[in-house]
C-alpha cells in the first residue's frame, strides 16, 4: 500500500521482523505502482537514497536507473565512494552527472538561506529531467524522502527539499517508499536488506550538502574551506573512535571575517564552526561532549591546513534551540 501519512497507530521499526514486514509490503506496493515502467531515482550516497535504492532493486531490479549528480557541494571523496560502491560492487544501473559549474554559476551572489535551497531543488530536479529524456520511458522518480521532512516542511521550519518543482512536461510520478519513516527506522530497513554496515550507519548528509553549511552566498574558496576542514574533522573522530558513535558531526565556515595572526602578519579570515550533535530521529539532538585534547588537535589542524581559517568554535547548542544544519 502507497502511504500518503504515517498512520498513527503505526509501531515503530525497532526490529529486524518489523523491518522484513515493512520491506515486503513496500515492494508490493512499488510493483504495483511502477509495473513494467522505468524509474529514476536521484542517488545521493546518503542513508536514505541508498536504502531507497536497494529497496527498488529488489522489487524492479532493472527498470532502475540511478542518477548520482555531482552539485560541487558534495564532501571530498564522495562522488568517488558512490560510484565504487553503486557502480562496481552493486551492479546498478548509474549515469553520473558533474554538474559544478551549473549549481556554483546558479548559486553565486545568492545569500538567503530558502532561496539558496530552492536553486539547488530545482537544479536537481532540470539535471534530472535531463537525464530522464536522454532515457526511453521513464515515468517514475523516486525519491529517499523521510517523514520528518514532511513533518517539517508542513510546520514551515524549511522548504521541503524534495518534492515538487517538476518541470510540466515531464509528468513523473513519484515513488517514495520511505517516505513514513523516521531516520532510526530507514537503518533498521537498510539493514535487513543487508546493506553493508558502513553505508546504513553513515551520518546523514542533507540533499543542499556543503551548501547549507556555507551560510551566506557560497564562494568556491568557503567552499573549499568547508570541504576541507569536514574532511580533517572526519579523519580525527574516525582516528578518536568516534566516527561511528556520534550521529552527525561537520564544520560550518559562515560569511563572516575576524581579525587574527599568521606568520607574525595579520590575518584577517573566516572561522570554522564544528557541530557534534546526538539524536535519534533528528527531530530533538544534544550536543557531543569532545574531548578537550581531540578539540585542541581539531583547532591546531584546521587552523594550519584550511586556507583562509584563522579559527575555530564549537556550537554548544542542542535543537532545540538550534536545528543541527545552519540553513
Ligand atoms: P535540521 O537542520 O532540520 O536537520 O535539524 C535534521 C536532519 O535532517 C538533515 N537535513 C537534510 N537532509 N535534505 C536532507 O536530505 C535536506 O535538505 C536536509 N536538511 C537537513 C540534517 O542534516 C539533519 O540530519
Amino acid at each position: 500500500m502507497v502511504y500518503d501519512r504515517r498512520p498513527d497507530d503505526m509501531v515503530r521499526i525497532t526490529t529486524p521482523e518489523l523491518a522484513n514486514a515493512f520491506i515486503d509490503e513496500q515492494v508490493q506496493a512499488v510493483k504495483e505502482q511502477v509495473g513494467d515502467k522505468k524509474v529514476l531515482l536521484a542517488l545521493s550516497g546518503g542513508v536514505d537514497s541508498s536504502v531507497v535504492a536497494a529497496l527498488l532493486i529488489k522489487a524492479i531490479g532493472d527498470q532502475l536507473t540511478c542518477v548520482h549528480v555531482n552539485h560541487g557541494l558534495l564532501r571530498k571523496g564522495e562522488p568517488e565512494q558512490v560510484i565504487e560502491v553503486f557502480q562496481n560492487q552493486m551492479n546498478a544501473n548509474l549515469v553520473y552527472v558533474d554538474a559544478t559549474d551549473r549549481f556554483l554559476d546558479k548559486l553565486a551572489g545568492v545569500d538567503d538561506p530558502e532561496t539558496k535551497r530552492m536553486i539547488i531543488g530545482n537544479e536537481f530536479i532540470e539535471v534530472f529531467a535531463e537525464e530522464a529524456r536522454k532515457l526511453e520511458g521513464v515515468e517514475f522518480l523516486a525519491q529517499g524522502t523521510i517523514w520528518p521532512d514532511i513533518l517539517e516542511s508542513e510546520d514551515g521550519i524549511k522548504a521541503h527539499h524534495n518534492a515538487g518543482g517538476l518541470p510540466e512536461d515531464l509528468n513523473f510520478e513519484l515513488v517514495e517508499p520511505v517516505k513514513i519513516l523516521f531516520k532510526d527506522e530507514v537503518r533498521m530497513v537498510g539493514d535487513a536488506l543487508g546493506l553493508p554496515e558502513n553505508m546504513v550507519y553513515r551520518q546523514p548528509f542533507p540533499g543542499p550538502g556543503l551548501g547549507v553549511r556555507c551560510p551566506g552566498a557560497i564562494t568556491r574558496d568557503r567552499l573549499e574551506a568547508v570541504r576541507e576542514s569536514d574532511a580533517i574533522l572526519r579523519e580525527e573522530f574516525e582516528k578518536a573512535g568516534l566516527a561511528g558513535k556520534v550521529w552527525q558531526y561537520f564544520t560550518v565556515v559562515p560569511d563572516f571575517r575576524s581579525t587574527g595572526v599568521k606568520d607574525g602578519k595579520r590575518a584577517f579570515e573566516w572561522m570554522c564552526i564544528i557541530r557534534a550533535v546526538n539524536t535519534k530521529d533528528a527531530m530533538t539532538a544534544e550536543i557531543e561532549h569532545v574531548p578537550f585534547d581531540l578539540m585542541q588537535k581539531l583547532v591546531d589542524r584546521i587552523t594550519h591546513e584550511v586556507p583562509g581559517i584563522n579559527r575555530v568554535l564549537y556550537d554548544m547548542t542542542p535543537k532545540p534551540t538550534g536545528t543541527i544544519e545552519y540553513e
